[in-house]
């Protein structure tokens, strides 16, 4: 038998050597644990770059009048904003929190475009102070609530978010394009929001923003959204949306960024007219596969099923947990032999207090043992960013690896963190 292959959900340049170790920007998987204990995020700066630049190149030669936006909820971490703006990326921010991350991260503000369906008042204040470029206006009160924000000071840029009634196929959860949405306005609503802005003083409209959800893993959706929002009037600026989903597992195949962005760029050309600025939000296809966990093996029992415990879970990856997502699972240093029989037929389990903490459900291990790293491929987006305290849990560091050398950007918590916004000292 051989070694079985890295599926494709691993970072690029991630390696196999032949006793089956797995190596990571040139750093063995097994050494970053015993470094940096688990469990760890590690993060593949070249896999990051190289995203980032396919996704710019793929516009390059389809269109001149285009920026991408990197949807920052996926991985709001500094150093994950640096790297993207070195690359000449733009930015969305959801909040004011990543926003002030995005400012740290180096973004400049004119790129940044903010979202949110309930932005408040100290949010959009913020915005305005740190001047960022464009905000996307979700519905009618928010409408009030800029003007009188922007008041008698220069007038804001702003998009309309549609919600076009198109949606792909995903988890209900993360599928935004329905009619009936909390995001954006209206078909129906849509035209009046478009009037009341063309008469605005403080904001002046300059497009629309549709995105219709999250890990689509085809791009019919995409090109209908655009035709659905068509009637709307015509505008200089698009804004997209992200949406493209990715491979979480060898079997799962997801649409190259070159289809994905073809698609949409061909698509306004035909459908909205030549000359548009077309504006793109990927989250998750950007960072997604850039990134593994590593876990440590606590725990192997049989009941009913084999159960490996490990030192995370849902505080960590909460996706399995929120909307079933599948995600694969090895030893780092003793990936399976290929074909059947490779492993012991297993449920990769947390360490939290519930039972739906399981990480997979059905996982073939290489004969698991206490002590064993165990590594989860494509835990970049929506990881970090969704990692919790839940049984008093510090979150875990983020590594960055690259060409053999490991540095921490964001450190381990404490069990002093945790108790860091604690005012009175009760005893
Ligand atoms: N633009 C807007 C306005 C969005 O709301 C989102 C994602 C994106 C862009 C980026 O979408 P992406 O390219 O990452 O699919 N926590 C969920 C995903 C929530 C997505 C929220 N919005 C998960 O872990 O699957």
């Amino acid at each position: 038998m051989t070694r079985s292959k890295l599926s494709q959900a691993y970072p690029l340049g991630s390696r196999l050597d032949e006793d089956g170790r797995l190596e990571l920007g040139g750093c063995d998987a097994v050494q970053l644990a015993r470094e940096f204990g688990t469990p760890a995020y590690i993060v593949v700066e070249d896999d990051l770059r190289a995203r980032a630049q396919t996704f710019v190149e793929a516009f390059k030669a389809r269109t001149k009048d285009f920026d991408v936006l990197f949807a920052s909820k996926a991985f709001p971490c500094t150093a994950v904003y640096r790297v993207l703006a070195q690359e000449g990326i733009a930015c969305d921010v959801a909040s004011g929190g990543e926003l002030a991350l995005a400012l740290r991260g180096g973004f400049d503000p004119a790129r940044i475009y903010m979202h949110g369906n309930a932005k408040s008042v100290e949010e959009l204040r913020f915005a305005r102070e740190t001047g960022v470029g464009h905000i996307v206006i979700d519905n009618a009160d928010e409408i009030e609530r800029l003007e009188q924000v922007v008041g008698g000071g220069a007038p804001q840029a702003v998009l309309l978010r549609v919600t076009p009634d198109v949606c792909g196929a995903t988890h209900a959860a993360i599928s935004t394009g329905q009619a009936d949405s909390k995001f954006g306005f209206s078909m129906t609503d849509a035209p009046d929001a478009i009037a009341r802005l063309r008469n605005s003083e403080q904001l002046q409209l300059v497009g629309l923003h549709v995105h219709i959800g999250s890990q689509i893993l085809e791009l019919e959706p995409f090109r209908r959204a655009i035709e659905a929002i068509a009637p709307l009037g015509d505008f200089p600026v698009y804004n997209l949306g992200g949406g493209l989903g990715v491979a979480y597992t060898a079997e799962q195949e997801a649409p190259r960024i070159s289809d994905y962005v073809a698609a949409k760029v061909d698509t306004v050309a035909d459908v909205l007219g030549p000359g548009k600025r077309i504006l793109d939000e990927p989250g998750r296809a950007l960072v997604a596969n850039s990134t593994v966990t590593l876990y440590t093996v606590q725990s192997v029992k049989h009941n009913v099923s084999t159960w490996v415990a490990v030192d995370g879970g849902m505080s960590d990856n909460l996706r399995p947990m929120l909307y079933g997502a599948v995600y694969e699972a090895q030893i780092a240093d003793r990936f399976p032999l290929s074909g059947p029989g490779g492993g012991t037929p297993s449920r990769l389990t947390g360490k939290h207090c519930e039972s739906g903490d399981v990480i997979v459900h059905d996982v073939e291990l290489a004969d698991p043992r206490v002590g064993d790293v165990v590594v989860t491929p494509a835990t970049g987006a929506y990881g970090h960013s969704m990692a919790n305290n839940y049984n008093g849990v510090p979150r875990p560091p983020v590594i960055f690896v690259s060409q053999g050398d490991a540095r921490v950007v964001v450190r381990r918590e404490t069990y002093d963190d945790l108790a860091a916004r604690d005012v009175d000292d009760v005893r």
